[in-house]
């Protein structure tokens, strides 16, 4: 029997599959059922310091090759994690507590809380497109990030991730991120991305711009993991248009230590984190691997 096992800065997974921030809103339950339904961890969405409504609709749209969406961050406020993860906490399964703001105090004081409420790792979205002066408005300044990454690191004892999207510069991103003890990357979130009602002749989407996610974007983040993992090895969270068991072992063989999957839950459902561990662990099988860790990076070995 192979081993699935992997380790994200000394948090334990089962199974390299992670739910992917943000796909099942900040519902308890759902994170939960997610958990328990097989994955090897699970990310809250993420949650700012005041409670955010979201932009008006429609926020989603169908496109070619994946989903466009701008919900604009809509959350509860970091206050709800004392509600939400000990209710979405079953069978010691990770869970991953996203955060985003605008300045280095507000993630300070939300780091702190989802630390004293148990989160196992946190990770900064640093790469929302469609919400301004958060996420990648922030995101691409490389001394804010290390300013940032710096401050936390030294008030949390709970790994910090950053979550990076696709930018020019998001090797010195991670970078200075990875110099001040950032403990990993989640790469990517989605790339900023438009679709127009041609009949309408206006944005589909209310904000106009949107995320693109799905199938369409699985490359890039096929890419931006390579370079990452090529350069730094770090532990990494693959994230982008994983919707089988292939698309992971791609990912894990260009160095992710752990798959994110969101846009293919609300496609397939939650059963899709079993689907892809079952097709990674009968892939190690055939190919003749013990364990998950074996194919890590292997890509950077021919
Ligand atoms: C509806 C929706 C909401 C999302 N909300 C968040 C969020 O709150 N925080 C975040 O870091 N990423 C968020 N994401 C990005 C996903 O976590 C993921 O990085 C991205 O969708 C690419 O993965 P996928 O192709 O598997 O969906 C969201 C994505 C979607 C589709």
């Amino acid at each position: 029997m192979v081993d699935l096992r992997v380790e994200l800065a000394g948090i334990k997974l089962s199974n390299p599959t992670v739910l992917a921030s943000g796909i099942l809103g900040d519902n308890a339950a759902l994170l939960r059922r997610a958990a328990k339904t097989g994955f090897g961890a699970v990310t809250t969405k993420s949650f700012t310091i005041e409670p955010r409504e979201g932009y008006a609709t429609p926020i989603i749209a169908e496109v070619k090759a994946g989903l466009l969406n701008a919900v604009g961050l809509a959350n509860p406020g970091y206050k709800e994690i004392k509600d939400i993860l000990p209710k979405a906490r079953v069978n010691g399964v990770p869970i991953i507590v996203s955060l985003a703001g605008s300045k280095i105090d507000e993630f300070v004081e939300m780091a702190i809380y989802a630390e004293d409420w148990g989160a196992d790792i946190v990770e900064l979205n640093l790469s929302c497109p469609h919400v301004s002066m958060m996420g990648m408005d922030i995101g691409h300044d490389p001394a804010f990030v290390a300013n940032l990454v710096g401050e936390l690191t030294g008030v949390i004892e709970t790994p910090v991730f950053i979550k990076i999207g696709l930018t020019d510069n998001y090797m010195e991103v991670v970078s200075r991120a990875l110099d001040k003890g950032a403990a990993g990357i989640t790469a990517i979130n989605t790339v900023k991305a438009m679709a127009i009602n041609i009949y309408a002749k206006t944005p589909v989407l209310s904000h106009r711009y949107g995320g693109l996610s799905g199938p369409a974007i699985h490359p890039i983040a096929t890419r931006v993991i390579y370079d990452i993992y090529r350069e730094f090895k770090p532990p990494i969270i693959g994230i982008g248009g994983v919707e089988a068991w292939e698309d992971a072992v791609e990912f894990l063989l260009a160095g992710a230590t752990a798959i994110g999957i969101g846009t293919a839950v609300s496609k397939h459902g939650l059963t899709i984190s079993k689907v892809v561990s079952d097709g990674i662990r009968t892939y190690l099988e055939r190919e003749g691997f013990e364990s998950v860790r074996d194919i890590i990076g292997y890509v950077h070995r021919k």
